[in-house]
This record gives C-alpha cells, structure tokens and sequence, in this order.
C-alpha cells in the first residue's frame, strides 16, 4: 500500500486539532479513521470534515482505554501509524482532580499502546505540549531544554513521553514522534470546523472570540506585571491548520524511521495579550474591552519555540501569521456563534 492511501489511525479526531489534522491527512492522500468518545466534541465535526474534504473518515465511537472494543477496530482496519490527540488538557481540572487526569491521559495511553502493540502497528504520532517545559529559563525553548512540568496535567504529558521513550528503547521496530504544541489557535478557513470549549474558555483566543461576538462582555487579561514589553503574557500562537500540517509531515517522517523523535511546534514568534486584543479588534472590527486584573495562578510571562528542530528533521515550518489566526477565528465564530450546538 502506498502511504498516500494508508489507513491512520486517528485518537480524538472529532476534537478541535483532531478534525484540523484529520483534514490535513485527507488533503495529503491519507485515510483517517476516526476513534473518539466524543466526551469533549460534537458528531458534527465529522460531517464537516467531509463538508469541507469531499470524503467522511469513517468514525468508530469508542474509549481508547475500551481494549475490546479497540481489538475490534484495529481488526477491521489495517493501519500505517496512529496519530494519538485522545485525552483531556485542562489545566486547572488536573489540579483538582490529578487522579482523573492521569487516569484519561496516562492510563489511557498506556492502554492504546498495548492495543497497537497487540495489533502489531508500530508507528505512532504523539501529542506532547510545551507545557512539558514548565517555566523554562531560556527563549526561544528548544527541545533540549530540561523538562519540569509544574502542574499534573503536564507531568501526565511527560510521563507518556517516557513510556514512549522507553517503549522506543525497548522495541527497535517502533518509530514515534513526540509533537510539543505551542499554543494552537485559529480554524479552518472555511469555518467548517474551530474550537469549540465547553462553558468558560479557559484560553485566550477562544474568549477575545467569544467577547467580540458579544458572548461575554469583556476579557480579563492576567497580568500587566510581567517583564515582557508591554507587562503581559507572551505566548507563540500557531495556526492550527500549520499544526495539522506539521502532524502530516511528522507522519511521513515517522512511516520512514524507527526510535523516537521530540520536535516543537510553534512559530518561533512570541505575541502578548494586548497584541493579541490589537490584531483581533482590527481583523473583526469589533472593540474588545478588557480590564487588567492580577496574574493567574501558574502562568508564565513569556513562553515560545525554537522552532529549528522541526524544519530541520521534518522540512516544516509555519507559515500562518498572527492576521491569519485571528480572521480565521472570527470567521468560525461568526459562522457558529454557540459552537456546533445549535446545527
Ligand atoms: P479536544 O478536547 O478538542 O480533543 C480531544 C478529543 O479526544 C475529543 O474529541 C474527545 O472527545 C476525545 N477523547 C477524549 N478522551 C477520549 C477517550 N478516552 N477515548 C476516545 N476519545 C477521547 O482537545 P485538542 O485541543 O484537540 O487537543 C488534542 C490533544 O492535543 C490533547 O491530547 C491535548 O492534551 C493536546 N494539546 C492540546 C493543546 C491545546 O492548546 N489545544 C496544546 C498542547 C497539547
Ligand atoms: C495565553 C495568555 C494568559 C485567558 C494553556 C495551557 C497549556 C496548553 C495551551 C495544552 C497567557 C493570558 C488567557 C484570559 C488572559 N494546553 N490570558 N486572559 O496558558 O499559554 O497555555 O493552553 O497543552 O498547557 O496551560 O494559554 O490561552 O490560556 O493563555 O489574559 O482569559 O493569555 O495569562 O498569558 P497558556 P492561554
């Protein structure tokens, strides 16, 4: 089989980088098939897929950490690789419920990789985070900087880092890619498919979005006191159709080897919050009102790529700037101001 009609496994691909990547996959001649339990996504997503793509990736609605019904899947399919997005990612939940977090994101791993191992597929793709970093000291963050997570749910990455690392040590026929996400934000330009938070947005791109289209009535920025050039927090956003198209090229590279690769994916660019409220004020048109309160608990000021390694190993390199992210934002906002509730 050619890799351009190969079957990938895709985890957690109803979800906000899943159904991104899942275009990408379809756009690059591959198959995805869907495995998801939609427990923080909407059936919806799959048929804009096929709205946008042509082609509706087959869905099969189980829990990763289901081993039977996995064998099922992985019998009825035969896959290249697997590209792993299933889990959950809220920070400040993993503080309060850490056993929930480890349990979804550690366990669960753990219970796919033996499923895929059973099953005799050895290529996976793995959603990392920048969170890994923690507060690293040094800017531009490369991949050999120390990693020293500061809350559960980045030490629930990191320890499915080590499995796999471990797991690579272990199993010369195994080829991983460890992705680290900086902050993906913005949709598919169609606005087909976005993010869709339940309740209050924990990130800033999806509450300026929801503060302009009237949702809410203003933003709270974290903090005007950090030593950054405007005080507040800097971050390296990265469009998620480039993140989708960076898992594309991790794929190939990863069909093409064997041990294990860690690579960030950002711009290597860093942007603050009042910029962010800048850019999405001019490309909406809509006036954000924000007032500055103090700072998040666990945040850092200033947080972006090195984004060398992946240009290096995997050819890639973003090409989505900040004008890019916000009007793509807006327009899926505006074409689903409650998300895909409502269709
Ligand atoms: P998301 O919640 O939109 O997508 C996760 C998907 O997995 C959802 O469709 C959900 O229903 C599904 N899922 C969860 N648990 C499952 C299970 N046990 N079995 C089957 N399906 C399950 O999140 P996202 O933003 O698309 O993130 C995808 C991955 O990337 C996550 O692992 C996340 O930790 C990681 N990540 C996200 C970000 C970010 O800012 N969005 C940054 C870094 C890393
Ligand atoms: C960005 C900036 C805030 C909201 C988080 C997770 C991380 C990763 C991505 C998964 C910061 C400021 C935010 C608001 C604000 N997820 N802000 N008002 O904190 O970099 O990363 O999401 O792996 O693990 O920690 O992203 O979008 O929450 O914040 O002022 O209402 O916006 O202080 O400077 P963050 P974010």
């Amino acid at each position: 089989m050619s890799s351009e009609t190969a079957q990938i496994l895709v985890t957690g691909g109803a979800g906000y980088i899943g159904s991104h990547t899942c275009v990408a996959l379809i756009q690059a001649g591959f198959t995805p098939v869907i495995v998801d339990n939609f427990s923080n996504s909407h059936p919806l997503a799959i048929a804009r897929i096929e709205a946008i793509t042509g082609i509706r990736p087959q869905l099969h609605e189980c829990d990763i950490a289901d081993e039977d019904a996995m064998r099922q899947v992985l019998r009825n399919h035969e896959f290249a690789a697997a590209i792993h997005f299933a889990g959950v990612k809220a920070v400040g939940r993993s503080v309060s419920e850490p056993l929930e977090t480890y349990r979804q994101n550690v366990t669960g791993s753990l219970s796919l990789l033996q499923s895929l191992n059973e099953g005799g597929i050895t290529r996976l793709i793995f959603s990392s985070s920048a969170t890994v970093y923690g507060g690293a000291e040094q800017m531009p963050i490369s991949e050999t900087a120390r990693v020293q997570p500061t809350n559960p749910y980045g030490h629930s990455k990191a320890m499915v880092e080590q499995i796999l690392h471990d797991l690579a040590a272990a199993e010369p026929d195994w080829g991983i890619g460890v992705l680290r996400y900086f902050n993906p934000v913005g949709a598919h330009k169609s606005g087909e498919i976005g993010e869709d938070p339940q309740g209050i947005p924990d990130n800033l791109f999806p509450y300026v979005s929801q503060v302009a289209i009237g949702r809410r009535e203003k933003l709270q920025v974290f903090g005007n006191d950090y030593n950054t050039p405007d005080g507040t927090g800097v971050r390296d956003y990265i469009h998620v159709m480039d993140l989708a198209e960076g898992h594309v090229a991790a794929l190939q590279a990863c069909l093409q080897s064997q041990g294990l690769f860690a690579v960030n994916l950002g711009t290597g660019q860093g942007s603050s919050v009042l910029e962010i409220i800048k850019a999405f004020e001019q490309t909406s048109g809509q006036s954000i009102p924000f007032e500055i309160i103090a700072r998040r608990p666990g945040d850092v000021g200033t947080s972006f790529a090195d984004p060398s390694k992946a240009k290096e190993l995997l050819g890639f390199e973003a090409q989505r700037d900040l004008t890019q992210m916000c009007q793509d934002s807006w327009n899926w906002q505006q074409r689903n101001p409650t998300g895909y509730s409502n269709h």
